[in-house]
């Protein structure tokens, strides 16, 4: 095979929301679901999803094309480990990500160009009010965002055990930890450990029942709130995975200064999130920061970045352990 161009690189890079919209609208229809028992054609699979036919023969085609679905000789689609990733309820799901994805953060991303333009994120400009606002008055999307949170962010939980030294840390509240899987993953790995869940009052009542459902709820405290109006939570330590990337430096500042009130002598704050490499260093943080300009309003930081955030919020950048790629544990202690 010979080196694509750089025309044929970049037609690629043109054309790559495509591919993300097919896998969207699959995700959307429940396509891997409805194969998980057996392979059917694009007529039953229209029946079960109210689709048109020959349409979705064409998008189960072109998902085929690239690996999601495959075609037998009869004109059946079976799922590929690919396409098996669509699936609700299997072990690492992306279904929640691709629904997701393809809604509210595509509308956003067709707005880039004015978010470049005036540094406003599009969020607000399309729906009129802040994301967090949005998803405590949309129960379903909600859902849908917790969800996709596990699903982009689950496995960095383990991948933050076999990275940093957790030894020492009696009590570890999760600060926006969600629906609780990071926390319910860490309490599980260390059965010595007690575990606080805090967050907004419709994400915990949602939590409930999965700390619950873990076994883990005689040791895993719940508290509610609003961490721009305090955080009243004793702890060890105090672990915020992709929280502060969310916020500007006023409001990371805010959520920061709360931890350093609250927090006993001794404890420790562990901030897990991209650490931005350097020039033009391959980073996922590097694209994921454009999401924070369209949709909460904050930004991905390099590690000056964060060490000046620190100070400002009476904090001392202790280290930088990387957990995998420019994702880190950036810790800190009241200094
Ligand atoms: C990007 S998600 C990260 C969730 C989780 N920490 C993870 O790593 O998957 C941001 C979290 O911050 C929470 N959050 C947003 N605004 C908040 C506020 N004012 N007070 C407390 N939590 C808030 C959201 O409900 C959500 O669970």
């Amino acid at each position: 095979m010979p080196e694509p161009t750089p025309q044929d690189q970049m037609a690629r890079m043109i054309t790559g929301y495509w591919i993300s919209q097919m896998v969207h609208v699959a995700a959307r229809l429940g396509l891997a679901d409805h194969l998980a028992d057996g392979p059917r054609t694009a007529e039953e699979l229209a029946r079960l999803t109210g689709s048109h036919a020959r349409s979705l023969y064409r998008l189960l085609r072109a998902l085929a094309s690239v690996g999601v679905f495959s075609e037998d000789g009869d004109g059946r689609f079976r799922p590929t480990p690919l396409g098996d990733c669509l699936r609700n309820d299997v072990p690492g799901s992306q279904r929640a990500m691709a629904l997701m994805m393809g809604e509210e953060h595509f509308h956003c991303w067709g707005d880039l160009l004015e978010s470049v333009r005036t540094g406003q994120t599009a969020f607000d400009r399309l729906y009129g009010q802040p994301i967090f606002d949005y998803l405590a008055e949309h129960a379903e999307q909600a859902e849908v965002f917790d969800a996709a949170m596990t699903a982009t962010h689950g496995r960095e939980t383990q991948s933050t055990l076999d990275s940093y030294d957790f030894a020492g840390i009696h009590v570890l509240a999760d600060i926006g930890g969600g629906n609780a899987s990071n926390l319910i993953a860490i309490l599980k790995h260390d059965p010595e450990m007690r575990g606080i869940l805090f967050d907004l009052p419709h994400v915990v009542e949602r939590a409930r029942p999965n700390i619950e459902a873990a076994g883990v709820a005689d040791r895993c405290e719940v508290v509610v709130g609003s961490f721009f109006d305090g955080i009243p939570v004793e702890a060890d330590a105090y672990f915020l995975r992709h929280i502060i990337h969310d916020w500007d430096d006023e409001k990371a500042g805010l959520i920061l200064r709360n931890i350093r009130r609250a927090m006993p002598g001794g404890a420790r704050l562990l901030v897990v999130e991209h650490v931005l490499p350097p020039g033009d260093e391959p980073s996922f943080g590097k694209l994921l920061d454009l999401t924070m300009l369209l949709l909460p309003g904050g930004a991905e930081r390099t590690a000056q970045e964060f060490e000046a955030l620190y100070q400002r919020a009476g904090f001392r950048l202790t280290r930088i352990v990387p957990i995998d790629g420019d994702l880190s544990v950036i810790e800190g202690e009241a200094g």
